[in-house]
């Protein structure tokens, strides 16, 4: 295990690991969504006192950048945190990675601990120490690896999200699965209620048997590759394409979800590749169906491929799954094929 984790309600695992560990401080890490909705239960279900200083900052991607971490930094300054305090980051992504970077920063580093708050969290971004903040508008330029000290993967806290949400996140499962089984992903039965109209189904998803099967995906890829040397690249499939696609859409008046992204992602890089499958071709369409792409949005959409961290000698550079679990096939492309 690269770090301690848990699936399941928080009173249950956390107030035993806090009482364990010997920290000076704690302060709490929230943005204005999951201070509404998620710190009231997080203090109840760990019995921390109702004064344990919190530091919010604003929901979106769009704040995941220098001056909300100077923001946060300023916070630990002011609850003078030392080197043997502990930060917990209660939210989804960037809250994670935004308050995963400023601890793995603070004083050269102290403990946080994640408690992801969204599906995409708890199956992909709190596990396996990525931490970082975006720069000038490109996602995750500025960061570090660091392994929380622990994550706590409460389900509870999937039914303060919405349909759309739950939707975008699933698409990370989905990849977990196909990376699993890349052939047979689509006979998974946990899986079966969200291929059959979702949302209406989604009372008959088995989250907590979902996570478990997601995230023992993500947990075993870290665990063998920590600072992806190689397997760990694996994790970004759908993630060059996808992470473009969210950019380039994110600037119109039709934003395109994290989900919609990488789905339409996944499809266009394995279909380069030629590894995608029938299954792959007939299920993540209709579960996403992808945007048109207009001809005149490729020179950006390219150049922001340009930009990826996983590119290598100025070729645009992504792994798929290959036709065995845990297999991957790299690409690297000096031109556009798509457009
Ligand atoms: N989200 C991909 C990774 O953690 O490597």
């Amino acid at each position: 295990m690269p770090h301690p984790f848990s699936i399941g309600p928080l009173k249950d695992h956390c107030p035993q690991w806090l009482a364990t560990q010997k920290f000076s401080r704690i302060l709490i890490l929230c943005d204005e969504n999951t201070r509404s909705h998620c710190l009231p239960y997080f203090l109840e279900s760990t019995g921390l006192p109702s004064d344990t200083p919190v530091c919010v900052v604003p929901a979106g991607e769009q704040h995941k950048n220098l001056e909300t971490a100077a923001w946060v930094w300023k916070a630990l300054l002011d609850a003078q945190l030392d080197r043997h305090a502990l930060l917990i980051n209660l939210g989804g992504g960037v809250v994670g990675d935004l308050g995963g970077f400023c601890a793995a920063t603070w004083k050269r580093g102290i403990a946080f601990v994640q408690v992801p708050t969204t599906l995409l969290a708890m199956t992909d971004a709190a596990i396996g120490g990525k931490t970082g903040i975006d720069f000038y508008d490109v996602k995750n330029t500025i960061g570090v690896f660091r392994n929380p000290a622990a994550v706590f993967a409460d389900p509870a806290f999937l039914g303060t999200l919405s349909p759309k949400e739950l939707h975008s996140g699933f698409a990370e499962v989905l990849k977990h699965a196909i990376i699993k089984n890349p052939l047979h992903w689509q006979e998974n039965e946990i899986l079966k209620p969200f291929f059959n109209r979702f949302p209406e189904n989604t009372g008959r998803l088995n989250w907590r048997e979902i996570l478990r099967e997601s995230t023992e995906v993500k947990l075993s890829i870290v665990r063998e590759d920590p600072h992806e040397k190689y397997l760990r690249m694996l994790l970004n499939f759908g993630h060059t394409v996808g992470h473009a696609l969210e950019t380039y859409f994110l600037r119109t008046d039709q934003p395109l979800t994290h989900g919609e992204a990488i789905a339409q992602g996944m499809l266009m890089e394995a279909d380069v590749a030629e590894t995608a499958t029938p299954a792959l071709r007939d299920i993540l369409p209709r579960l996403y169906p992808p945007r048109t792409i207009p001809q005149d949005a490729w020179p950006e959409l390219w150049n922001i491929m340009l930009n990826d961290k996983k590119n290598k000698a100025g070729a645009v550079r992504f792994t798929v799954p290959a036709s065995e679990p845990y297999v991957m096939k790299v690409v690297e492309l000096n031109t556009n094929p798509w457009a």
